[in-house]
């Protein structure tokens, strides 16, 4: 059963805690209010404390792919993702990139670039065709609109196996109604925000039942691991 224990201080020891349910998975890693908002003033960053930062790194360090939507690549101020010393010698030691690439979702191909580190900008191949692509590493799913499983295909082949999905909402709601998340980790912030939006966007044609693979806690967050399914 699981239990709820202290999140370990040492950064390396929380690494074991979120160890990957399989060589091959998509997993999503998001924060909320304690009333299960998504936001705060338009940004997850008020939600998040010293618990999910952690939880935020070990996530990172133990992915291939940091996958987001445009709609946070933009409104967060996505760069090409950076670890800590420490985290990016683990993954060298573990066989691993010194960080995990970055690749943002969007119909509009309207991403954060860069010359040196270039994100994947998945986008449908009509989009591609058109917008001006420099700074990013085009990767073409569907062609009308994002095929998300196709793009998740794609990701596979080349190499990035392990997806970890930080948002947004809208995102994730596409990848749930996919069928393509395999586990989800969310922090529960000790903070009610009103309304606003939840961590999965849209409606879900069916309930979708999760299984608590773990709870740990930190200066009164909750950071929850379920399984899919
Ligand atoms: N609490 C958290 O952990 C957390 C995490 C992430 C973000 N957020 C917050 O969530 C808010 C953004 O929410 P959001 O739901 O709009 O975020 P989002 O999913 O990141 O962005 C929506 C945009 O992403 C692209 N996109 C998403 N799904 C797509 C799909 N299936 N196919 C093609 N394009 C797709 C589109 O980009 P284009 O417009 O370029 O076509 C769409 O307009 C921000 O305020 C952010 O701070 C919170």
């Amino acid at each position: 059963m699981p239990v709820l224990e202290q999140v370990p201080a040492e950064p390396l020891a929380l690494l074991a805690h979120y160890r990957p349910p399989s060589p091959v998975f998509v997993r999503a890693g998001m924060v909320m209010s304690a009333d299960g908002s998504a936001t705060s003033a338009g940004s997850s960053r008020p939600l998040s404390g010293p618990g999910d930062r952690a939880v935020f790194r070990a996530l990172r360090t133990l992915c291939d792919v940091v996958l987001v939507g445009a709609g946070t690549a933009r409104t967060e101020g996505y760069e090409p993702v950076r670890l800590p010393a420490e985290l990016r010698e683990w993954r060298e030691q573990n066989g691993l990139s010194p960080a995990p690439r970055l690749a943002v979702v969007s119909r509009s191909g309207d991403v954060p670039r860069s010359d040196t580190e270039p994100p994947l900008l998945i986008s449908p191949a009509r989009v591609l065709d058109t917008v001006d692509t420099d700074g990013t590493e085009p990767l073409s799913a569907g062609h009308d609109s994002v095929d998300l499983a196709a793009a998740v295909r794609e990701l596979r082949a080349r190499g990035l196996r392990q997806v970890l999905c930080e948002g947004g909402p809208a995102l994730l709601g596409d990848l749930v109604r996919a069928d393509l998340v395999d586990e989800v980790c969310f922090t529960v912030s000790p903070l009610l925000v009103g309304s606003a939006g939840g961590l999965v966007g849209g409606t879900l044609n069916a309930r979708v039942p999760l299984r608590l693979a773990h709870a740990l806690s930190c200066d009164g967050s909750l950071l929850l691991r379920y399984a899919v399914g």
